[in-house]
């Protein structure tokens, strides 16, 4: 922090989920009180970063953007390296990095005010966009410097501090995001690089909260743990910018081109192994083409390539044991009524192999896609971060709605139709923040507003122009030059209509 690294109390290893015995970075982590003081260092930044002209911030994420994309392939590959993800989704991840300062580059000579007529003479209003202060931004790994760049790209663009707590599975990439970041020429203590378990950060964060040293929360996670947040910033009268969990319905008509839609699916599903926040949870099938899509998919699943992710793969391993552990957890929900219809389940082993699976040893598991899925299973209303679809039916578009919005969270969502009506129906009912039309639920474009509803967050929107509501607090000023008080609503001047006209 400031520039200085801080001695860790504890140390963790984040190993390479492909050959678990290899360590890819081993890290000190921090205490609370440590935690806390990075908040206090970014606090003392703060002010002077802010100072810098917006569009001189902006330069320096012009920078970020280039290092970025001059490092890209040595980025992708520690991605890879320490989390599983296949190599060119992981170079789609770093991609988006740069996409993400390639907009806000511009914004530093933007971040729009406005000049606002008043409602009495020689008096002038305006609002101005004004930095929060420190943003403490906490993120998973599965999207280990996509994700985090979000957050980090638009608060410091926006003159303020920040202090990230990056998963500790992730810490490689996180350490190399913040290297390309610093030599960008950030000043020290403006960007803040904590790495700590979930207990010590929470109470960190907790004292930095008392100690007014943390004005805006940024977490991505687990639904659980942003409610507890969520809790936290509320008893300090802040509102979080939270970007939780999924279960992401994909409802496919009659009338799709089928094809299109497994294609869809696949990758939804199982692309990342079924590691994103926008990763298919669901496909609600038309009762009239269920047998014909399901047999497509998986017979599409089979041919799929699952193995080493430096290999052209569709999936990987699981990020961290501890994700396969929870994913095993997750294949305890298939009940005796429902079918699997992908074959064999659980780890990729000698003993219960997948044709042309190509790793060795690591954290692989078979994809697997449940059919027979009912809307009070858990399998259904729960999020199961991993390789694991459900596959259900319905008859009418108002029963499609309804089983899209059954599980309460609404982060993403889509439909496969060629009717338009169908389409924007579907757009109108469903209560996810994003919607695909003939796409797959996961793979968001980096200007787009991106964020959920329900268990999937607090409405809070990332990207685009529409995060700057995250990292700025509007301020407005009234400018009176009439050299008299004029009071507002008392002092303005009134021209009388006759209401009783009529022709
Ligand atoms: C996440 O999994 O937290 O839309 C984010 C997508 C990606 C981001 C996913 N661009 O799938």
């Amino acid at each position: 922090m400031g520039g200085k690294d801080a001695a860790g109390s504890d140390t963790y290893t984040s190993a390479n989920p492909a050959r678990l015995d290899e360590a890819v970075a081993r890290v000190g982590l921090a205490d609370a009180g440590t935690f806390a003081a990075a908040c206090r260092t970014a606090k003392d930044a703060q002010r002077e970063w802010a100072k810098v002209p917006a569009p001189v911030r902006g330069r320096v994420i012009a920078s970020i953007g280039r290092l970025v994309e001059a490092n890209a392939e040595s980025l992708a590959a520690l991605v890879t390296e320490e989390i599983g993800k296949p190599y060119a989704e992981a170079l789609g991840e770093v991609r988006e990095i740069v996409d993400t300062c390639d907009f806000f580059l511009g914004e530093g000579r933007r971040l729009y005010g406005q000049t606002v007529p008043s409602e009495m003479p020689d008096k002038n209003l305006f609002t101005f966009r004004n930095p929060v202060g420190v943003a403490t931004v906490i993120t998973a790994g599965n999207f280990p410097v996509a994700v985090p760049s979000w957050y980090l790209v638009p608060a410091l663009l926006c003159g303020n501090a920040v202090v990230w707590k990056p998963a500790e599975y992730a810490a490689a990439s996180a350490h190399a995001m913040y290297r390309l970041f610093a030599a960008a020429g950030l000043p020290d203590g403006v960007l803040n690089v904590v790495f700590a378990d979930g207990a010590q950060t929470f109470e960190g964060l907790e004292r930095a909260l008392t100690e007014s040293t943390v004005d805006k929360i940024g977490f991505t996670g687990s639904s659980e743990v942003g409610r507890k947040i969520g809790e936290l910033a509320g008893r300090h009268l802040q509102s979080p910018c939270l970007e939780l969990g999924g279960k992401n319905p994909m409802v496919i008509m009659p009338d799709a081109d089928l094809d299109l839609a497994v294609e869809g699916a696949l990758f939804a599903g199982f692309g990342t192994a079924g590691q994103r926040c926008t990763s298919l949870g669901t496909a609600i099938v038309h009762e009239s083409v269920h047998q014909d899509f399901t047999d497509r998919f998986v017979r599409a699943l089979k041919a799929a390539r699952v193995g080493d992710p430096r290999e052209d793969v569709l999936a990987g391993p699981l990020l961290d044991r501890k994700f396969a552990d929870r994913y095993e957890e997750y294949l305890t929900w298939i009940q005796p009524h429902h079918r699997v219809v992908s074959g064999p389940t659980g780890r990729i082993t000698e003993d219960n192999p997948r044709d042309g699976f190509t790793g060795e040893g690591g954290l692989y598991y078979h994809p697997v896609v449940v059919d027979g899925v009912r809307p009070d299973d858990r399998i259904f209303l729960e999020e199961t971060f991993g390789p694991i679809v459900g596959v259900t039916t319905f008859s009418t578009m108002a029963e499609a709605v309804e089983l899209a919005n059954r599980p309460g969270y609404g982060l993403s969502s889509s439909i496969y139709t060629t009717n338009p009506k169908h389409a924007f129906a579907f757009r109108e009912g469903v209560s996810a923040g994003m919607v695909s039309i003939n796409n797959s639920t996961s793979g968001a474009e980096a200007h787009l507003p991106f964020g959920g509803n329900g268990k999937s967050g607090n409405g809070s929107r990332q990207s685009g122009m529409w995060v700057l509501d995250q990292f700025t607090r509007w301020q407005s000023m009234n400018w009176d030059h009439s050299g008299r008080l004029q009071k507002a609503q008392m002092d303005v001047a009134e021209i009388t209509p006759d209401h009783g006209f009529r022709l």
